[in-house]
Protein backbone atom coordinates (compact mmCIF):
# COMPACT_ATOMS: atom_id res chain seq x y z
CA UNK A 1 0.00 0.00 0.00
CA UNK A 2 1.16 3.20 -0.78
CA UNK A 3 1.75 6.14 1.68
CA UNK A 4 -1.35 8.83 1.74
CA UNK A 5 0.03 10.43 4.93
CA UNK A 6 3.52 11.34 6.22
CA UNK A 7 4.71 13.21 9.38
CA UNK A 8 8.28 13.94 9.87
CA UNK A 9 8.90 14.94 13.68
CA UNK A 10 6.34 16.59 13.94
CA UNK A 11 5.81 18.92 17.16
CA UNK A 12 3.72 21.77 18.69
CA UNK A 13 3.76 23.58 22.05
CA UNK A 14 1.22 24.98 24.00
CA UNK A 15 3.19 27.08 26.21
CA UNK A 16 5.50 25.06 28.23
CA UNK A 17 3.23 22.00 26.93
CA UNK A 18 4.61 19.99 24.71
CA UNK A 19 0.80 18.53 22.89
CA UNK A 20 2.88 16.63 20.04
CA UNK A 21 6.58 15.76 20.51
CA UNK A 22 8.46 14.47 17.04
CA UNK A 23 6.07 12.52 15.81
CA UNK A 24 6.84 10.60 13.00
CA UNK A 25 4.08 8.28 11.33
CA UNK A 26 3.02 6.97 7.89
CA UNK A 27 -0.60 6.28 7.10
CA UNK A 28 -1.32 4.26 4.16
CA UNK A 29 -3.82 4.39 1.53
CA UNK A 30 -7.39 2.57 2.30
CA UNK A 31 -6.08 2.28 5.71
CA UNK A 32 -8.76 2.67 8.88
CA UNK A 33 -6.90 3.60 11.73
CA UNK A 34 -8.14 4.01 15.22
CA UNK A 35 -6.26 6.83 17.21
CA UNK A 36 -6.79 6.37 21.38
CA UNK A 37 -5.22 7.85 24.35
CA UNK A 38 -6.02 9.77 27.82
CA UNK A 39 -7.44 12.98 27.53
CA UNK A 40 -4.88 15.49 26.52
CA UNK A 41 -2.48 13.02 24.71
CA UNK A 42 -2.01 15.02 21.70
CA UNK A 43 -4.87 13.51 19.55
CA UNK A 44 -7.02 16.72 18.44
CA UNK A 45 -3.61 18.72 18.17
CA UNK A 46 -2.10 16.06 15.47
CA UNK A 47 -5.87 16.12 13.50
CA UNK A 48 -5.61 20.18 13.68
CA UNK A 49 -2.35 19.71 12.47
CA UNK A 50 -2.81 18.15 9.72
CA UNK A 51 -5.63 19.88 8.55
CA UNK A 52 -4.23 23.31 8.59
CA UNK A 53 -6.12 24.55 11.69
CA UNK A 54 -2.89 24.82 13.84
CA UNK A 55 0.83 24.85 12.81
CA UNK A 56 3.53 22.81 13.89
CA UNK A 57 6.59 24.73 15.64
CA UNK A 58 8.52 22.06 14.13
CA UNK A 59 8.31 18.86 11.48
CA UNK A 60 6.54 18.57 8.20
CA UNK A 61 3.51 16.66 6.83
CA UNK A 62 3.60 14.70 3.35
CA UNK A 63 0.23 14.16 1.33
CA UNK A 64 0.79 11.43 -1.37
CA UNK A 65 4.12 13.28 -1.27
CA UNK A 66 3.24 17.06 -1.39
CA UNK A 67 4.25 18.85 1.63
CA UNK A 68 1.24 20.29 3.10
CA UNK A 69 2.68 21.63 6.32
CA UNK A 70 1.93 25.47 5.64
CA UNK A 71 -0.93 25.50 3.61
CA UNK A 72 -4.53 26.43 4.80
CA UNK A 73 -7.22 24.18 6.40
CA UNK A 74 -9.19 25.33 2.75
CA UNK A 75 -6.04 24.50 0.53
CA UNK A 76 -5.87 21.08 2.64
CA UNK A 77 -9.67 20.31 2.12
CA UNK A 78 -9.29 20.97 -1.90
CA UNK A 79 -6.66 18.72 -1.61
CA UNK A 80 -8.78 15.60 -0.12
CA UNK A 81 -8.40 16.31 3.03
CA UNK A 82 -12.03 16.09 5.34
CA UNK A 83 -12.96 15.70 9.07
CA UNK A 84 -15.38 15.93 11.20
CA UNK A 85 -15.01 17.46 14.86
CA UNK A 86 -15.18 16.45 18.51
CA UNK A 87 -18.22 19.31 18.57
CA UNK A 88 -19.87 18.46 15.27
CA UNK A 89 -19.77 22.19 13.43
CA UNK A 90 -22.85 22.51 12.01
CA UNK A 91 -25.88 25.11 11.69
CA UNK A 92 -28.26 24.32 14.77
CA UNK A 93 -31.06 26.19 13.17
CA UNK A 94 -30.68 25.27 9.70
CA UNK A 95 -32.47 21.54 8.59
CA UNK A 96 -30.20 18.21 8.00
CA UNK A 97 -30.50 19.14 3.96
CA UNK A 98 -29.86 22.88 4.32
CA UNK A 99 -26.55 21.79 6.04
CA UNK A 100 -25.58 19.14 3.80
CA UNK A 101 -26.41 21.44 0.56
CA UNK A 102 -23.93 23.85 1.93
CA UNK A 103 -21.16 21.32 2.11
CA UNK A 104 -21.79 20.34 -1.26
CA UNK A 105 -21.88 23.76 -2.58
CA UNK A 106 -18.84 23.82 -0.83
CA UNK A 107 -17.24 21.12 -2.44
CA UNK A 108 -18.00 23.17 -5.63
CA UNK A 109 -15.84 26.19 -4.80
CA UNK A 110 -19.07 28.27 -6.64
CA UNK A 111 -21.66 30.19 -5.43
CA UNK A 112 -24.33 32.55 -7.13
CA UNK A 113 -26.14 31.53 -10.00
CA UNK A 114 -24.07 28.26 -11.22
CA UNK A 115 -24.65 27.31 -7.03
CA UNK A 116 -28.53 27.68 -7.98
CA UNK A 117 -28.35 25.84 -10.93
CA UNK A 118 -26.94 23.06 -9.50
CA UNK A 119 -29.19 22.85 -6.59
CA UNK A 120 -31.15 20.36 -7.89
CA UNK A 121 -28.47 17.72 -8.76
CA UNK A 122 -27.17 18.54 -4.78
CA UNK A 123 -30.65 17.64 -3.95
CA UNK A 124 -30.79 14.06 -5.51
CA UNK A 125 -26.79 13.85 -3.86
CA UNK A 126 -27.55 15.02 -0.94
CA UNK A 127 -30.54 12.62 -0.57
CA UNK A 128 -28.49 9.56 -1.58
CA UNK A 129 -26.40 10.56 1.23
CA UNK A 130 -28.91 10.46 3.98
CA UNK A 131 -30.01 6.97 2.75
CA UNK A 132 -26.42 5.72 2.92
CA UNK A 133 -26.26 7.30 6.45
CA UNK A 134 -29.83 6.27 7.79
CA UNK A 135 -30.64 9.90 7.91
CA UNK A 136 -33.25 10.53 5.38
CA UNK A 137 -36.02 10.56 8.01
CA UNK A 138 -34.18 13.56 9.08
CA UNK A 139 -33.97 15.61 6.22
CA UNK A 140 -36.56 18.69 6.66
CA UNK A 141 -35.61 18.33 10.68
CA UNK A 142 -33.41 21.13 12.21
CA UNK A 143 -30.28 19.74 13.47
CA UNK A 144 -30.91 21.43 16.72
CA UNK A 145 -33.71 19.01 17.36
CA UNK A 146 -31.79 15.70 15.77
CA UNK A 147 -30.58 12.87 18.68
CA UNK A 148 -26.91 13.29 19.73
CA UNK A 149 -26.36 10.34 17.52
CA UNK A 150 -27.82 11.58 14.30
CA UNK A 151 -25.82 14.74 14.71
CA UNK A 152 -22.61 12.88 14.32
CA UNK A 153 -23.67 11.08 11.71
CA UNK A 154 -24.45 14.16 9.95
CA UNK A 155 -21.18 15.77 10.39
CA UNK A 156 -19.60 12.51 9.47
CA UNK A 157 -21.98 12.62 6.21
CA UNK A 158 -20.60 16.21 5.23
CA UNK A 159 -17.46 15.21 5.39
CA UNK A 160 -18.03 11.90 3.28
CA UNK A 161 -19.76 14.51 0.66
CA UNK A 162 -16.34 16.04 -0.01
CA UNK A 163 -15.11 13.05 -1.52
CA UNK A 164 -11.98 12.92 0.66
CA UNK A 165 -8.64 11.02 -0.22
CA UNK A 166 -8.34 11.24 3.45
CA UNK A 167 -11.53 11.20 5.99
CA UNK A 168 -10.12 12.31 9.81
CA UNK A 169 -13.08 12.12 12.56
CA UNK A 170 -12.04 13.14 15.94
CA UNK A 171 -14.52 10.96 18.32
CA UNK A 172 -17.26 10.30 15.83
CA UNK A 173 -19.15 8.33 18.76
CA UNK A 174 -18.63 10.72 21.38
CA UNK A 175 -21.64 12.11 23.78
CA UNK A 176 -23.65 8.87 21.82
CA UNK A 177 -24.80 6.58 24.31
CA UNK A 178 -22.94 2.69 24.41
CA UNK A 179 -25.87 0.91 23.09
CA UNK A 180 -25.72 3.44 20.10
CA UNK A 181 -22.35 3.69 19.34
CA UNK A 182 -22.10 0.56 17.66
CA UNK A 183 -24.63 1.39 15.40
CA UNK A 184 -23.06 5.08 14.70
CA UNK A 185 -19.79 3.50 13.61
CA UNK A 186 -22.00 0.20 11.63
CA UNK A 187 -23.59 2.70 9.52
CA UNK A 188 -20.00 4.75 9.34
CA UNK A 189 -18.13 1.61 8.23
CA UNK A 190 -20.54 -0.12 6.03
CA UNK A 191 -21.00 3.71 3.81
CA UNK A 192 -17.07 3.34 3.73
CA UNK A 193 -16.63 0.09 2.77
CA UNK A 194 -16.18 0.03 -0.77
CA UNK A 195 -14.90 3.42 -1.08
CA UNK A 196 -11.23 4.31 -1.79
CA UNK A 197 -11.51 6.52 1.35
CA UNK A 198 -8.46 6.37 3.82
CA UNK A 199 -9.84 6.78 7.41
CA UNK A 200 -8.42 8.07 10.62
CA UNK A 201 -10.92 7.91 13.59
CA UNK A 202 -9.91 9.30 17.18
CA UNK A 203 -12.30 7.10 20.03
CA UNK A 204 -11.71 6.90 23.56
CA UNK A 205 -13.32 3.72 23.95
CA UNK A 206 -11.20 0.72 23.41
CA UNK A 207 -14.12 -1.64 21.83
CA UNK A 208 -14.54 0.74 19.04
CA UNK A 209 -11.28 1.00 18.32
CA UNK A 210 -10.37 -2.85 18.61
CA UNK A 211 -14.29 -4.00 16.20
CA UNK A 212 -13.39 -1.13 14.04
CA UNK A 213 -9.60 -0.37 12.89
CA UNK A 214 -6.91 -2.19 11.66
CA UNK A 215 -4.58 -0.25 12.97
CA UNK A 216 -4.34 1.04 16.38
CA UNK A 217 -1.94 3.64 17.12
CA UNK A 218 -1.83 4.80 20.88
CA UNK A 219 -0.98 8.36 21.88
CA UNK A 220 0.27 9.29 25.25
CA UNK A 221 1.57 12.69 26.33
CA UNK A 222 2.48 13.77 22.81
CA UNK A 223 4.23 10.45 21.61
CA UNK A 224 2.69 7.43 20.09
CA UNK A 225 3.86 4.90 22.79
CA UNK A 226 2.14 1.70 20.70
CA UNK A 227 1.01 1.11 16.97
CA UNK A 228 -0.36 -1.86 15.23
CA UNK A 229 -2.55 -4.71 15.26
CA UNK A 230 -5.94 -3.42 17.53
CA UNK A 231 -6.15 -6.31 19.43
CA UNK A 232 -2.33 -6.61 20.17
CA UNK A 233 -1.78 -3.42 20.72
CA UNK A 234 -5.42 -3.07 23.04
CA UNK A 235 -4.38 -5.76 25.39
CA UNK A 236 -0.90 -4.28 26.45
CA UNK A 237 -0.79 -3.67 30.36
CA UNK A 238 1.51 -0.16 29.43
CA UNK A 239 -1.38 0.55 26.91
CA UNK A 240 -3.87 -0.28 29.20
CA UNK A 241 -2.03 1.88 31.91
CA UNK A 242 -1.81 5.16 29.70
CA UNK A 243 -5.42 4.99 28.09
CA UNK A 244 -7.63 4.10 31.41
CA UNK A 245 -4.81 5.37 34.01
CA UNK A 246 -4.69 1.05 35.23
CA UNK A 247 -3.94 -2.31 33.53
N1 LIG B 1 -5.64 25.78 22.09
C1 LIG B 1 -4.92 25.32 23.12
N2 LIG B 1 -4.38 26.15 24.02
C2 LIG B 1 -3.63 25.69 25.06
N3 LIG B 1 -3.37 24.39 25.26
C3 LIG B 1 -3.89 23.50 24.39
C4 LIG B 1 -4.69 23.92 23.28
N4 LIG B 1 -5.07 22.80 22.59
C5 LIG B 1 -4.53 21.76 23.24
N5 LIG B 1 -3.82 22.18 24.32
C6 LIG B 1 -3.08 21.30 25.24
O1 LIG B 1 -2.33 20.36 24.48
C7 LIG B 1 -2.40 19.06 25.04
C8 LIG B 1 -3.02 18.11 24.02
O2 LIG B 1 -4.38 18.47 23.83
P1 LIG B 1 -5.35 17.76 22.79
O3 LIG B 1 -6.58 18.56 22.72
O4 LIG B 1 -4.61 17.50 21.54
O5 LIG B 1 -5.62 16.38 23.54
P2 LIG B 1 -6.62 15.19 23.19
O6 LIG B 1 -5.79 13.94 23.18
O7 LIG B 1 -7.43 15.51 22.01
O8 LIG B 1 -7.54 15.16 24.52
P3 LIG B 1 -9.11 14.80 24.68
O9 LIG B 1 -9.16 13.30 24.73
O10 LIG B 1 -9.47 15.40 25.99
O11 LIG B 1 -9.88 15.38 23.54
C9 LIG B 1 -3.20 19.21 26.35
O12 LIG B 1 -2.30 19.39 27.38
C10 LIG B 1 -4.02 20.46 26.10
O13 LIG B 1 -4.33 21.10 27.32
MG1 LIG C 1 -9.45 15.76 21.65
Amino acid sequence: MSVLLETVGLTRFFGAVCALEELNLCIHEGDMVGIIGSNGSGKTTFLNLVTGYLKPARGCILLAGRDITLLSPRQITRLGVARSFQIPQLYLNLTVMENLLLALAARSGRVGLWARLHRQNWMREGQEILKQFNLDRYGEQRVAELPEGARKLLDIALAVALQPRLLLMDEPTAGVSTQDKFAVMDTLVSTLRGSSITTVFVEHDMDVVRRYSRRALVFDQGRVIADGEPSAVLTDAGVKRAVLGHA
